[in-house]
């Protein structure tokens, strides 16, 4: 391990709401219970490298205000260098509204304040940091504005490799889809992709989903919650099966524990479909407990899970 990542992202303060329910349109429910913690798919997905041994930096926007005090100092107190996290004067931190229903499903309201103000010399410059001697990870989610991870697509040069997480599933520009290897996307966004594109397969079926995506991406990787994940590239295709999680309490951030540890492991040189060996094992971690952050693995945490799932 010990590989560079370089995370080019949002940072929310995430508000939890644990309900037995989500609320209709128009319905008021009480919440069992409320937590509070740092978020954004960005620096979620910083601190999953960070816990499994990467060496991490984020490059991102906060407010003037004491969330952005809170969020910037919790990354640090997870290992990652916030040397590149700027403020931003008169704008509010991000923040997200996330209610957790009992079957640790989850809905959620982001409001952007200072993620806007990222802009594509941040990322240019962020890339341009990078030892040219040593393999990095360049990551991008899309909660930032899309120029701005454009740039970050644009500037990266082997030996480093960007690794776009489509999410939420935004149109973005054919060169950027270019430069994504991998592209990684859940099967919700994968079809809202395709769509953008007009590629939509009939039945949209993940296999066909990847295969009109790798016509724009030299390397896609499906995650399919349950059913592991599917990876494309011009090595041909691959199912990795889920790790089965002890139980499903809370699936927020998932996602971003998946894309963590894949950067995590591409960064150290492993293969993507080890990587994404891996990224399934974090996200079966991550669902079993509370809250992002707090509930993402190490190295131990990770191979009790592959170990389990290895006794089926
Ligand atoms: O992917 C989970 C994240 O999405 C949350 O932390 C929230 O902030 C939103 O960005
Ligand atoms: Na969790």
């Amino acid at each position: 391990s010990g590989g560079i990542v370089v995370v080019i992202g949002s940072i929310h303060d995430d508000r939890f709401s644990y309900v037995d329910r989500l609320p209709a349109p128009g319905e008021t429910v009480l919440a069992g219970s409320s937590d509070r913690g740092i978020g954004g798919k960005g620096a979620n997905q910083a601190i999953a490298a960070a816990r499994l041994g990467a060496g991490v930096t984020m490059t991102a926007m906060v407010g003037e205000d004491e969330a952005g005090l809170a969020a910037t100092a919790g990354l640090a107190g997870h290992s990652v260098s916030v040397d590149t996290v700027g403020r931003v004067a008169g704008e509010v931190t991000g923040y997200a509204a996330i209610t957790v229903d009992a079957a640790g499903e989850n809905s959620i309201v982001v409001h952007s304040g200072a993620n806007q103000a990222l802009d594509p010399g941040a990322a240019e410059r962020a890339v341009a940091q990078l030892p040219a001697d040593r393999r990095a990870v360049v990551v991008c989610q899309c909660e930032i504005p899309q120029a701005t991870v454009a740039a970050a697509a644009a500037a990266t040069r082997a030996p480093h490799r960007f690794l776009l997480n489509l999410a939420p599933a935004v149109p973005v520009d054919p060169g950027t889809l270019r430069r994504a290897n991998p592209l990684v996307v859940n099967l919700v966004e994968a079809a809202q992709v395709a769509g953008h594109l007009g590629v939509t397969p009939e039945g949209n079926n993940p296999r066909d989903l990847l295969t009109a995506l790798l016509g724009y991406a030299p390397a896609v990787v499906i995650t399919l919650g349950a059913d592991g994940a599917l990876i494309g590239d011009d090595s041909g295709v691959e199912h990795v099966p889920a790790v089965r999680p002890a139980e499903i309490v809370d699936t927020t951030g998932a996602g971003d524990a998946f894309v963590g540890a894949v950067a995590a492991y591409l960064a150290s040189g492993a293969t993507l479909p080890d990587a994404v060996r891996a990224g399934c094992a974090a996200g079966s971690v991550a669902v079993s407990r509370r809250g992002t952050a707090t509930s993402y693995p190490d190295v131990a945490d990770l191979a009790t899970a592959g170990t389990a799932a290895h006794r089926g």
